[in-house]
């Protein structure tokens, strides 16, 4: 596996490769990686010749600077399990590398970053669309490998290649979960014994309000808050939101729409550490 420090190296391995008539995947990463990157990195493995790893902490999609201080920085550990999940190159840029000067371009996806993390975290949609762009116009890939824990992501990414015609095919892997529920997450390394203990309950009240869906009985508000009660009710965890959304749109549901799949998202602190996750329901009538 190849380690390039440079957009400059970046974009040579990827050039030849293309001349040489090889298949490209990406996958963005920010390390510390787990079981669901490296997912995506078997897949892009068995779908394209050359894949590129990023590893980068974008300081640009961090509102709050002690998450991008505390956020697990493991590079030796990541390069050691990428090479046998079939990496090619692991593209490992310093910031100074990413950002030679200050980004100044303003991404506006609308309704879309209006909601949930876009809402709570103001700016982070634009340092994501920033980065992404960036490394899609570095490596210029065919296929780019995202995870669905980070929902609204997909969706922002989604409408970021749609919008700047980015020739790339974007696939989505779903989430993987520990046994206990827990969704994988780099943040996840940052849980006290206690904390970790009690994240699943994320998982139980997400799949709490699936089970409402499917019962058909209530409203998407009476679904929102009966969640939202359940996790409420443990002091450790601080719910910042759990909406019942439209799986396409993101917009929060004032009623169920015969066959549109609905997405129930959360964001919650645990102990510090500020946890995502959601699930996706099909609703048939
Ligand atoms: O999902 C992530 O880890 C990041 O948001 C991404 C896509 C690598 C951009 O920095």
């Amino acid at each position: 596996m190849e380690i390039l420090n440079t957009a400059a190296a970046l974009h040579a391995y990827t050039e030849n490769a293309r001349r040489a008539g090889q298949r490209i995947g990406l996958v963005p990463t920010m390390g510390a990686l787990h079981e669901g990157h490296l997912q995506l990195v078997r897949a892009a493995a068995q779908e394209c010749e050359v894949v590129v790893t990023s590893i980068f902490v974008n300081p640009t999609q961090f509102n709050n600077p002690d998450d991008f201080r505390l956020y697990p920085r493991l590079p030796e550990e990541d390069a050691a399990l990428l090479a046998p999940a079939g990496c090619t190159a692991l593209f490992l840029p310093s910031v100074e590398e990413m950002y030679p000067q200050p980004t100044v371009v303003r991404f506006d996806f609308g309704a879309l970053e209006r909601v949930m993390e876009g809402e709570h975290r103001p700016g982070h949609f634009n340092g994501v669309a920033t980065v992404v762009s960036k490394l899609f116009h570095l490596s210029r890939p065919h296929r780019a490998y995202f995870g669905q824990k980070d929902f609204q992501q997909v969706a922002i990414v989604r409408q970021l290649v749609l919008g700047l015609s980015f020739d790339l095919e974007l696939v989505a892997f779903p989430t993987i979960r520990e046994p206990d529920g827990l969704a994988m997450s780099s943040r996840n390394r940052r849980l006290s014994a206690e904390a970790r203990a009690l994240a699943p309950q994320l998982y139980q009240g997400l799949l709490l309000a699936k089970r409402l869906i499917e019962e058909g009985q209530l409203t998407p508000a009476e679904v929102q808050q009966t969640a939202a009660e359940f996790l409420r009710a443990e002091p450790a965890i601080t719910l910042e939101y759990l909406a019942v959304v439209d799986a396409h749109t993101l917009q929060p549901l004032t009623d169920w729409q015969p066959n549109a799949p609905v997405a129930i998202c959360l964001a919650a602190q645990l102990g510090g550490v500020r946890l995502i996750d959601n699930v996706v329901v099909a609703v048939n009538e």
